[in-house]
C-alpha cells in the first residue's frame, strides 16, 4: 500500500500495521509476564513472531497469572531479573527486537521504595542497554509513562494537553526513573545501529488488570473491584482530576505498530486517546453497573496531579493509527469480566476498608 506524505514525514494510511514483517522474526518482551506485556507478547505471537518473556514474576500474586495468560512452564518464558546481566546476554543473542516493559510500575511503590524502583527502573535498563549494543537487536521500544510530564500541561485552545516537545517535570520517584531511562536510551542508542521508540503510555486499563495493594492507580480496576465487593468509592478532591484512558488492547496494538514501522524510528510518542475524563465520571461509569454503590469524598493527596489529555497528534501521523476503544465500552467489558471473573478480586482488596482511587 502506497505512503502517503504530511510535512517532511512519510506516514502509511490508516489500518497498515505491517506487522506481517514480525513472522519469524524474535523479539525479547522484559515485563512480558505484567498487564500489558502479555498483552503484547500475544500480539507477537499471532503476528507469527517469536517472543521471548523475561520477568521476574513478583507483581502479583501467583492466582493473577494465569488472568493474565501468563504460564510460569512455558519454555519461552523466562524467569528471572533483568538486572542479571549474563541472562540477559544470553537472551539477546538469539533476539532480533526489544519491547522493554519491566519496571517497578507502580507509583506509590516507587515513593515508598525507591531503592526499589531504581534497580529495576534504572540500573536493569541500564545493563539492558549495554548488553542490547553488543547484540544482533536492532530495534528497542521503550514502554515510558505520561507520567514524565509531572503537571504543567501545554494549553492547546482551551485544553489541556501533554505535547511530546515539552519540558519534562516529572512529579514522583516512578516518572523520574522514566524520565532518565527515555534520556539514557536516546543517548546509549544514537550511532550504535540501533533504532529505538519510546512510548509515553497515559492511564492504561482494561481486563485483566488486578489493582495491587496499597497502589492510587489504576482506578478503572480499582473501582469496579470495589464496587463489586459493595464497598463505597472515595473520591479524591471530589474526583475531579482527569485522566487520558487507554485501553490495554489499543497499547498493545500500538506497540506492535511501533516496533515494525520504520516512520517510527527514533521517535517519542504520545500513546493515548485525546479524550480527558474525570475520575468522578469513571466512578459514575461504574456504579451504572453496580447497584448501590454510594461515591464519598475524600482529600487531595500530596503529589495527585489533576491530569491531562495527550496530544495523539504526533501519535496518530508516525503509527497510521488511533485507540478504537472508547472508554465506556472498556468499562462495559471490564465489569463483564470481572461478572464472569470474581476470583480476580484480590483477598486483601475484599477485606479492606480503604477505597480510593485517583488515576
Ligand atoms: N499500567 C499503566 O497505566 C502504565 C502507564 C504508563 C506506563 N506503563 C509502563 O508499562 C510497562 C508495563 O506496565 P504494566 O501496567 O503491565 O505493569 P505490570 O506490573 O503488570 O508489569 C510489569 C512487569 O515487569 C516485571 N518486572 C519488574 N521489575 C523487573 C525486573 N527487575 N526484572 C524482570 N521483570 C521485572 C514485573 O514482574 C511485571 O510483570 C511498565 O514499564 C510501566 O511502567 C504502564
Amino acid at each position: 500500500m502506497a505512503t502517503v506524505r504530511e510535512g517532511k514525514r512519510a506516514v502509511a494510511p490508516a489500518g497498515e500495521s505491517r506487522v506481517h514483517a514480525l513472522a519469524g522474526r524474535s523479539v525479547l518482551v522484559t515485563g512480558g509476564g505484567g498487564l500489558i506485556g502479555s498483552r503484547i507478547t500475544a500480539r507477537l505471537r499471532t503476528a507469527g513472531a517469536r517472543a521471548v518473556v523475561l520477568d521476574r514474576l513478583d507483581a502479583y500474586e501467583p492466582g493473577t497469572l494465569p488472568l493474565l495468560g501468563v504460564d510460569p512452564a512455558e519454555p519461552d518464558l523466562v524467569a528471572g531479573d533483568i538486572t542479571d546481566r549474563a541472562l540477559v546476554r544470553t537472551l539477546l543473542a538469539e533476539s532480533d527486537a526489544v519491547v522493554h516493559a519491566a519496571a517497578y510500575a507502580d507509583v506509590a511503590a516507587c515513593t515508598r521504595n525507591p531503592g526499589v524502583a531504581f534497580e529495576s527502573n534504572v540500573r536493569g535498563t541500564q545493563v539492558l542497554l549495554e548488553e542490547v549494543v553488543r547484540s544482533p537487536v536492532r530495534r528497542l521500544v521503550f514502554a515510558s509513562s505520561a507520567s514524565v510530564y509531572g503537571d504543567r500541561p501545554q494549553r492547546d485552545g482551551a485544553e489541556r494537553r501533554f505535547t511530546e516537545s515539552q519540558p519534562l517535570a516529572p512529579l514522583s520517584v516512578y516518572g523520574n526513573s522514566k524520565a532518565w531511562a527515555e534520556s539514557q536510551i536516546r543517548l546509549m542508542l544514537a550511532d550504535k545501529g540501533v533504532e529505538h521508540t519510546i512510548l509515553r503510555y497515559f492511564s492504561v486499563y482494561g481486563d485483566p488488570q488486578v489493582p495491587k495493594k496499597d497502589s492510587h492507580s489504576w482506578v478503572v480496576a480499582w473501582f469496579a473491584m470495589h464496587a463489586a465487593v459493595g464497598h463505597e468509592l472515595q473520591l479524591h478532591n471530589g474526583g475531579r482530576q482527569v485522566r487520558d484512558f487507554v485501553h490495554v488492547d489499543d497499547v498493545a496494538d500500538a506497540t506492535v505498530r511501533a516496533l515494525c514501522r520504520p516512520e517510527a524510528a527514533d521517535e517519542t510518542l504520545n500513546i493515548g486517546t485525546g479524550v480527558t475524563t474525570s475520575i468522578r465520571t469513571v466512578a459514575e461509569l461504574v456504579r451504572e453497573y453496580v447497584a448501590d454503590v454510594t461515591l464519598a469524598v475524600a482529600p487531595r493527596p500530596e503529589g495527585d496531579p489533576l491530569g491531562a489529555g495527550a496530544d495523539a497528534r504526533h501519535m496518530a501521523r508516525v503509527l497510521g493509527w488511533r485507540p478504537a476503544i472508547g472508554l465506556e465500552e472498556g468499562i462495559r467489558r471490564y465489569v463483564e469480566w470481572l461478572a464472569r471473573t470474581p476470583s480476580a478480586v484480590p483477598a486483601w482488596l475484599s477485606g479492606s476498608t480503604s477505597l480510593t482511587g485517583v488515576g
